[in-house]
């Protein structure tokens, strides 16, 4: 059984004032909130003080980048070896990081192996653009950019795949429920041909793009859909503590 995961992805967001200040308006209402993972995801010098907040609660830290070396002269980056013990969780590969920092296939699976050799949970971000949607190579991309990422990274079986669809990220046009769970589904036997069938059965596959309290229900509701990775609606405590409890309610009926 996959337990849920709702994450927030603040992104460029928030002073370490105003990151602190969301995190305690939304702290006791995700408490409350059971069969759920929940994860926020703050800017790095947020890190600190968030998981000072968060210390004794269920509430889970994840950063949104990593680099794939341990230390040394790559200046402004930050390594996993300084992550660990701060934060369960690291974004990887999310496509603005692919777009604007020019990150590819092979630089994502290097930091996948880095976050997962010192005990990070990456959540593996993967997704078609506008073109490629509207030309009909969403399963070509996807299936191209989920391989490369995992290229030579062992013990799969700790890794959360985020499928974002480029075009519903920021844009207030989320992907159909359908449509995305055809997607995850196609993710989730491409993981089944590399790694077998229990690594599939058991990997969370979230949505992401444009998710709201309005639209959740659309996507959890999807069997193959485990959760999301909320960007903007994240940055709304009442929005994100709502986005936590319709998935809890939902995913429980689907159970039963
Ligand atoms: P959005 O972002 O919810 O603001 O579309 C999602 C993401 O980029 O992870």
């Amino acid at each position: 059984m996959r337990i849920p995961l709702i994450a927030g992805n603040w992104k460029m967001n928030t002073t370490v004032e105003e990151a602190t200040s969301l995190v305690k308006q939304m702290l006791d209402d995700l408490e409350k909130i059971g069969d759920v993972e929940k994860v926020v995801c703050p800017p790095f010098i947020s890190l600190v003080p968030v998981q000072n907040l968060l210390k004794g609660t269920d509430v889970l830290l994840g950063a949104q980048n990593v680099f794939y070396e341990e230390k040394g002269a790559f200046t402004g980056e930050i390594s996993p070896i300084m992550l660990s013990g701060i934060c369960q969780y690291v974004i990887i590969g999310h496509s603005e990081r692919r777009q604007y920092f020019k990150e590819n296939g092979e630089m994502i699976s290097k930091k996948v192996s880095a976050a997962l050799r010192h005990n990070l949970h990456p959540i593996l971000c993967i997704g078609e653009n506008l073109t490629d949607y509207e030309s009909g190579n969403t399963r070509e991309v996807v299936t191209d950019q989920l391989l490369s990422s995992l290229s030579g990274v062992n013990r799969v079986d700790s890794i959360t795949i985020a499928y974002e669809p480029v075009w519903a990220i920021g844009t207030g046009k989320a992907a159909n429920g359908k449509e995305a769970n055809e997607t995850i589904k196609l993710i989730r036997s491409l993981i089944e041909d590399k790694y077998g069938k229990s690594v599939a059965s058991n990997m969370r596959i979230l949505y992401g793009g444009s998710v709201t309290s309005s639209n959740i229900s659309e996507f959890v509701s999807q069997v193959e859909i485990d959760g999301a990775l909320v960007g903007g609606a994240s940055l709304k405590a009442r929005e994100f503590v709502e986005i936590v409890k319709q998935t809890a309610e939902i995913k429980r009926d689907l159970l039963q």
